[in-house]
């Protein structure tokens, strides 16, 4: 419940807080983002690497009508779930935003959120929410990394602080926190394995002595882009993928020969070519350099080609137990039809092939869905069907009566969640069983609220994908109701 929870104030009592305030506040709980969330005389302040019940000095550095931002200054009281980061980056760059926090603590917090969104946005306050299932490994655990390239380079606080000079002429790295213009020198990111680390300064280093120029998104000039590392788990293969803002054969040739002398372990270059302004990682051309132009990966006993722009989950170990729960919950049997909508490259679908009659699969992006029967022939799977287009267009009656209904279906959307009218189409399907899959329980539980005049939700299995960060994936089983 809000309350005054401020211990001690620079600012007059009830006095309404502005930008510059130095406050000391009692922080509440978890909220958006990883921040936590503090009341101070009744207003809402969030203040950023903060944990639930710690008393912190912060100062105000946002003013919004109904909110204002702080930023931390000073732990005066620590919370027993607060470590040190293990990423001298932490606080500047944008990528982690709980290293702060044991995983413990970690995992706690992100149960909260999900009680919390479920009870207050998907009016599900009865709903069994199981604990989520924990990462083995909480570093080094994501099989992608995409690093970009910027013509100046943001300087963390530490790196001020050291009063070093650095030549701020050229970045490879990561963004800090939502400003996506800037881009800190990441010479080491905890996320991924020790041979992304060694590519990302083995490329820069290239890149600088051959005088290669990063783009510049004001002037639209320069050739390098992004760095995205693709790393399997199961098998050997490691991808570069290099965006660059035009084709040039002959510094292709030069970047093979410098990969294959000195990290010989990458099993595949390729150059995505973008020469629009968007600042995305996306292309209208990929020229395969050397090897397969693909990443094999495996999830379970399936295996899975990977194109370079393809949508495949992160943490590949995490991934295989977030399949099984959808499997565990959905219960499908063999005369089962299943429906896997935003079904992606088919991870899903095509985990469940073995167990249904058949699955049917829709996915906007049409490369995504030949990456989808690819990987059906790929395993030998003949009962799958995977269709490209945009679900609200898609998802309508003639579609049911071409391929048949569903006795379950899979929901798995972007995070955003559904459109409001494919929520009402998915209830006019009619399955028996529903299983969403979400990586942002505030749109899932938006949906639940739609589809709840139709179906009872019977279980929530979070399940973390993520550590270190805010994010998470939730599962949650739908039963129609008995009419
Ligand atoms: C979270 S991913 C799901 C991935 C997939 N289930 C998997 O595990 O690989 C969401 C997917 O929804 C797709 N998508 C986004 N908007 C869509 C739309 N309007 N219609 C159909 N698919 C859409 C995206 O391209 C993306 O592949």
């Amino acid at each position: 419940m809000p309350s005054d929870l401020a211990i001690k104030t620079d600012s007059p009592p009830k006095s309404r807080l502005r930008r510059g305030d130095i406050v000391e506040l009692v922080m509440e709980k978890i909220a958006d983002r990883g921040k936590c969330i503090a009341y101070h005389h009744g207003q809402v302040v969030f203040v950023p690497h903060t944990l639930a019940g710690e008393h912190v000095q912060a100062k105000i550095v946002k003013r919004r009508k109904k909110y204002a931002e702080a930023q931390l200054l000073a732990v005066l009281k620590p919370s027993p779930g607060r470590i040190p980061p293990r990423c001298e980056y932490f606080g500047s760059c944008g990528g982690c935003t709980l290293q702060h926090t044991s995983y413990t603590q970690q995992l706690d917090d992100k149960y909260q959120l999900v009680c919390e969104a479920m009870t207050r946005i998907a009016d599900l306050p009865d709903l069994e929410i199981r604990k989520p299932l924990p990462a083995s490994a909480t570093y080094g655990y994501r099989n992608k990394m995409e690093f970009s390239f910027a013509p100046y380079r943001w300087l963390s606080r530490k790196e001020i602080d050291s009063e070093e000079i650095f030549d701020t002429s050229f970045a490879l790295g990561l963004h800090p926190p939502g400003v996506f213009s800037k881009i800190l020198d990441i010479h080491q990111c905890h996320l991924q394995g020790k041979r992304s680390t060694a590519v990302v300064n083995g490329i820069r280093t290239f890149a600088r002595e051959h005088q290669w120029i990063p783009w510049n998104w004001r002037t639209h000039e320069g050739f390098l882009r992004h760095l995205v590392i693709r790393q399997s788990v199961h098998m050997p293969d490691f991808m570069v993928n290099l965006v660059t803002s035009e084709y040039d054969t002959e510094r292709m040739a030069h970047l093979e020969t410098y990969l294959k002398a000195k990290h010989p372990y990458v099993t595949t270059l390729v150059n995505t070519i973008n020469s629009t302004p968007a600042q995305t990682a996306f292309g209208e051309q990929v020229e395969t350099i050397y090897g397969s132009g693909i990443l094999r990966e495996c999830i379970g006993e399936l295996m899975f080609d990977v194109a370079p722009g393809a949508f495949f989950q992160t943490n590949t170990h995490q991934a295989e137990r977030l399949v099984n729960v959808v499997r565990d919950l959905a219960g499908v049997t063999e005369n089962e039809h299943v429906y896997d909508l935003y079904c992606g490259t088919g991870t899903i679908a095509l985990s469940l092939a073995g167990y249904a009659a058949r699955v049917t699969g829709i996915e906007l992006i049409e490369n995504a869905i030949l990456n989808a029967r690819r990987n059906a022939a790929l395993n030998g799977i003949k009962n799958t069907t995977f269709i490209s287009g945009d679900m609200l267009r898609l998802l309508k009656p003639d579609f049911v009566t071409e391929h048949g209904n569903p006795d379950v279906v899979i929901l798995d959307p972007p995070r955003a969640g559904m459109h409001p009218k494919v929520a009402m189409q998915v209830s006019r399907l009619n399955a028996r069983r529903i299983v969403y899959v979400s990586c942002n329980i505030q749109s899932q539980a938006r949906d639940l609220l739609t589809l709840s005049d139709s179906y009872d939700a019977v279980v929530a299995q979070p399940v973390d994908l993520f550590p270190q960060t805010h994010h998470l994936e939730n599962v949650v089983l739908l039963e129609k109701k008995v009419s």
